[in-house]
């Protein structure tokens, strides 16, 4: 099996709060009887995508663990590569494979500079279809985008999902290997289908979003009070996606006890 961590819109913002609440989701991944084979970060890993805040959340994932991590709409592309990759400045999308164990991971970026709704470019689907004829004819795969490609009944995520998901749709019902979406971007743990497959919504770190049983717009928007909460995604030797939602308490126990 594999057992792959999702943290996301971690919106690092200079502040001291959202800086602790990842520290604090890092301890527990690295503590962890069986530390997860990776830590994917969907997106909004800093609140307004400048340098210093790109700079505060390397340090803070700076794991022997493996990270890989996408944009989302908080972000900037160039500062994103730079200051929190050290990688060459460039402000084309940021797509990656990795493989992990027999599984492969396909991260899309779908932010788009300057907007808050998402869109997969041409050019990235051009990648997406290489990525997927490359990939292991008998292995599953998982892929990763910031914006949910599908309805969640959130009236502010809703509004800035991710644009013309047809063709997203077409790719993965067309290829039995993907075995699961991931995203981030709405601020709260949700499961529902895309394409006929799981797509499984990571929470953030920093706020929860309520969704439209519960939010009085435009006075209730983010809950700040709750823990920070991550995803723990398993795939086993069936292929079987079996993903756990988990809060990570502040003030109490973390982690796991030795007996
Ligand atoms: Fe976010
Ligand atoms: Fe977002």
């Amino acid at each position: 099996m594999i057992l792959v961590a999702q943290v996301s819109d971690t919106h690092f913002d200079l502040g001291a709060r959202n800086t602790e609440r990842v520290e604090r989701v890092m301890r527990f991944l690295t503590g962890l009887r069986h530390r997860p084979d990776a830590i994917l970060l969907t997106g909004d890993i800093t609140d307004s995508g400048k340098a210093e805040q790109y700079s505060d959340a390397r340090a803070a994932f700076h794991t022997d663990i493996p990270v890989h991590a996408i944009p989302g709409n908080h972000d900037d592309r160039a500062n994103f590569r730079t200051a929190f990759l050290g990688l060459p400045a460039s402000d084309e999308p940021f797509n990656q494979v990795h493989r992990i164990g027999r599984s492969t991971v396909v991260l899309l970026d779908s932010s788009v500079p300057g907007e808050a709704a998402g869109r997969l470019s041409d050019e990235t689907y051009a990648w997406l279809r290489d990525t997927l004829d490359d990939a292991a004819a008998d292995g599953p795969i998982l892929l990763a985008l910031h914006h949910p490609p599908a309805h969640l009944f959130s009236p502010v995520v809703d509004e800035i999902s991710l644009v013309d998901p047809g063709p997203l749709a077409a790719l993965v019902a067309g290829d039995e290997r993907i075995v699961g979406i991931l995203t981030g971007h709405a601020h709260t743990s949700a499961a529902t289908t895309f394409a006929g497959r799981p797509l499984l919504v990571g929470p953030s770190t920093a706020s929860v979003l309520g969704a439209e049983w519960e939010l009085d717009l435009p006075h209730h928007v983010m809950d700040y009070a709750p823990d920070p909460a991550i995803a723990l995604h398993v795939i086993d030797e069936n292929h079987r996606l079996t993903t756990h939602f988990r809060s990570v308490p502040m003030g109490g126990r973390v982690g796991v006890q030795p007996n």
